[in-house]
């Protein structure tokens, strides 16, 4: 403003810019749940590198711990308390390690916890990218990263893990036991909603992982809803694939898949698998989303605890990092999301990897790296 006196241009920019400096930053609520095994070593890792990702893109992070999992049941006699069920919900999301011990029965760990929280706060969605990370080895020979670049999209309330069965006299001859999937119009409809409008996102070609042949009521159902669905996206390539060939062609062809749409137990499976082609089930990021975002939406690493590695400080945390990248981007922080997944690739580009990806790095020395690589890149943003 030329020609207004220095104390007068002060006062009136601060005038102009009031509004700006009353708006209070944006602040997130989160629910941090580290859980059992490597989870309490990977999961504050990952929430120093959201941090350093709050402070560097001018948002607020808030923690609350909570001690859920197998080793409250062992002190305590529940993974999860009734209050504790309540008091989630009331976070803008949920960030999550993994829950299980080799000294507590490993029925209860989905049931008492993990299938809980994905049922209660409806999140259908089971979101898993798969992709070769730069500098690091497929050991699928011949493929490097432009042929590993897809996502499992599992459902995750339904279907073959329902829990829906009966054991009887197990321990007789005549002893018997079932479990009866369940699939349901309005479930899979939802969830081929959200695959169709991704894989617009993304290159469109949308495969169906399926079995039809063989189940051939629940999943032949599950296919005549996702064909009618398909109509809907004339612009997405569909086609449809019986799980045993997919098996094969994640090995042979990865390169064939954009976005995978699939049940819960054949995504449960394909998506380790997924991990294992991208050189290590530590790599592996996931999302459990309610998108509606009714309820909080939790994200954790594919992986389980891992109790054969705990406490040594050599689990591999980019999959739990990854996966707080996804929860950013759920919030609406889609900047900040990218460049946690630019620091990741900028760290593993370099060699620097955990022992079960082939390197010698620590989890330690690996987040280092990416808190480094992050403070780089908003330098230059
Ligand atoms: P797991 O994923 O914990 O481990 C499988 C193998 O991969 C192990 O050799 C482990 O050392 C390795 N591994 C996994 N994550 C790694 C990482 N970040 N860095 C380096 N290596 C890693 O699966 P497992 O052994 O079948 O299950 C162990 C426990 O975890 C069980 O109690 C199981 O119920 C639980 N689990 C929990 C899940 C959850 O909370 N969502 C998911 C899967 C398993
Ligand atoms: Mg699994």
């Amino acid at each position: 403003m030329p020609g207004l006196p220095v104390w007068l241009f002060w006062r009136v920019s601060i005038l102009i810019n009031l509004p700006n400096l009353l708006t209070p930053m944006t602040t997130y609520r989160i629910a941090v749940v580290p859980g059992d095994g490597i989870g309490p070593e990977i999961v504050p890792l990952g929430w120093e590198v959201l941090s350093r990702a709050a402070s560097v893109f001018g948002f607020e992070l808030q923690a609350t711990h909570f001690p859920w999992g197998a080793g409250h049941y062992h002190e305590h006699g529940c993974f999860i308390t009734e209050a504790g069920m309540e008091q989630l919900a009331e976070f803008d999301a949920i960030y999550f390690g993994a829950v299980g011990l080799p000294e507590v029965d490993d029925t209860l760990p989905a049931r008492c916890y993990t299938f809980r929280v994905r049922n209660t706060f409806e999140q259908y969605v089971n979101h898993r990218p798969v992709k070769l990370l730069p500098g690091v080895l497929s050991p699928l020979r011949n493929k490097s990263q432009e042929h590993i670049d897809f996502v499992v999209v599992r459902e995750n309330n339904e279907g073959e893990f329902v829990q829906n069965g009966r054991m009887l006299r197990p321990d007789k001859p005549e002893g018997l036991a079932t479990d009866t999937s369940v699939f349901t119009r309005k479930g899979v409809e939802r969830i081929a909603h959200y695959a169709f409008q991704l894989a617009m996102r993304r290159r469109k070609r949308l495969t169906n992982v399926t079995k039809s042949n063989t189940l051939i009521y629940t999943l032949a159902f599950w296919d005549r809803v996702i064909e009618e669905v398909a109509a809907h996206y004339p612009e997405v390539e569909y086609d449809k694939m019986y799980v045993d060939n997919a098996s094969a062609t994640f090995v042979l062809r990865p390169e064939h898949f954009d976005v995978i749409l699939t049940t819960n137990m054949i995504g449960d499976i394909l998506s380790d698998l997924g991990g294992a082609i991208m050189g290590s089930l530590g790599f592996g990021p996931s999302g459990n989303i309610n998108p509606e975002r009714e309820y909080p939406s939790m994200f954790e690493p594919i992986h389980g605890s891992a109790p054969d590695i705990a406490g040594k400080g050599i689990a591999n945390p980019i999959g739990t990092i990854w996966s707080g990248a996804l929860m950013l981007e759920h919030l609406g922080q889609q900047a900040a999301a990218r460049a946690i997944e630019q620091s990741i690739a900028a760290t593993t580009q370099q060699g620097i990897l955990s022992r079960d990806a082939g390197g010698r790095a620590s989890s330690r020395e690996i987040t280092d790296h990416i808190l480094q690589a992050l403070s780089t890149q908003s330098a230059t943003a």
